[in-house]
């Protein structure tokens, strides 16, 4: 019957949207009596969800996580080509055409505050995801919350897979001075995740103990064409010298193992340690053949179900984890937790992609 009922206002919404029938934009329909036949957008309401770019690995995953929802709310979905002013215009539509919630991924990391501005003049709540805005932007609006990660955790974590396979590895000290000598790739730079995992991994590292030498850190904007660019310039340059390859994300690495195999890496004793976040599927299959030591479990399934969770739940005027199995905590914030990947336990992460 329920299902019955779901069909029923499926159908009924989309012959509206084809048929361009006039789509009522009375505001509350949270506090209409639910047996008015005007109802359609109580039982699935309508949510606006920006993602900066489909062209990122890691967040067409986070996408696919929030779309399997659809059934459960009408989802605006948009593309905002990693350009801040169409990510803004986006929302500007979506707010006229009705949702009752969003969710955003910014494009910029300070773009929140804008966002803010219209949707705090509509009325509408708000779900940053991926990309945190500060403290202040959050809490400069009641209906503002985030769902991301605790960034420097992953930071943390790939350091202790550098740490763990170094000291298990002594002849990767290939000058034998006692340093790895590594390069940095690093993602967008202002992104918190980027900044907090360049600048925890190699701290862990140190006060692990472990001596690090620095041979270059440039930004690949958390794209695998630009890693393998960076990479292809830095073997140039440094050649052999270079030790350890630690990248922000599986994208970058995975252009930088690219632009190593075609510089003979992996083959007749030539080999080159590279460990990154995501532990998006490419990345496992690196891991499993070997030229990637490990990477960190950054839970696109569980991010953007809690995006959609909350997403939900506020645009049907509930708290925002009423019902839900999340943890928000004082920083309006749900942070679901990393995991460390190596050969050893990928079949965790293999299951959190499927
Ligand atoms: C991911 C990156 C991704 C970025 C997008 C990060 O959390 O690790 O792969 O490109 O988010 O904002
Ligand atoms: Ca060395």
């Amino acid at each position: 019957m329920k299902k019955l009922m779901a069909t029923l206002l499926a159908s009924s919404m989309l012959l509206a949207a084809c048929g361009g029938a006039k789509t009522t934009e009375t505001k509350p329909a949270d506090t209409k009596p639910s047996t008015t036949a005007a109802a359609p957008a109580a039982g699935k309401p309508k949510i606006g969800v920006t993602i900066y770019k489909y062209d990122d690995n890691f967040m067409s995953f986070v996408r696919r996580s929030i779309e399997k929802n659809n059934a459960t709310a009408d989802l605006l979905m948009n593309d905002s080509q990693n350009d801040q002013g169409k990510q803004n215009e986006q929302v500007d539509t979506m707010i006229s055409k009705g949702v009752k919630s969003l969710a955003i991924n910014l494009v910029n990391p300070q773009g929140a505050a804008t966002i803010i501005a219209k949707a705090k003049a509509a009325n509408i709540p708000v779900i940053f995801f991926n990309k945190e805005p500060s403290q202040a932007d959050l809490k400069s609006y009641d209906k503002a919350w985030y769902v991301g990660t605790n960034s420097s955790e992953s930071g943390v974590m790939m350091g202790q897979i550098i740490i763990d396979s170094w000291k298990a590895n002594p002849a990767w000290d290939k000058n034998k001075d006692g340093k790895i000598q590594y390069v940095m790739l690093k993602g967008e730079p202002g992104h918190p995740d980027a900044e907090a995992r360049t600048k925890f991994s190699i701290e862990a590292v140190e006060k692990a103990g472990l001596k690090v030498e620095k041979l270059e850190e440039q930004t690949g904007m958390w794209d695998s064409v630009k890693g393998k660019e960076l990479m292809d310039a830095w073997i140039a340059k440094h050649g052999d010298k270079i030790e350890y390859v630690v990248a922000n994300n599986d994208g970058m690495a995975l252009g930088a193992i690219q632009s190593l195999k075609a510089n003979g890496y992996f083959k007749n004793n030539k080999f080159m340690p590279v460990v990154a976040v995501d532990a998006i599927p490419d990345a496992l299959t690196q891991i499993k053949e070997g030229t990637m030591v490990g990477s960190v479990l950054n839970d696109a399934k569980n991010q953007g179900q809690a995006t959609f969770d909350l997403a939900l739940n506020v645009a049907n005027g509930k708290a925002p984890i009423d019902g839900t199995k999340w943890k928000l905590g004082e920083d309006k914030a749900v942070r679901v937790p990393y995991l460390a990947i190596t050969k050893a336990n990928i079949a965790v992460a293999e299951e959190a992609y499927k």
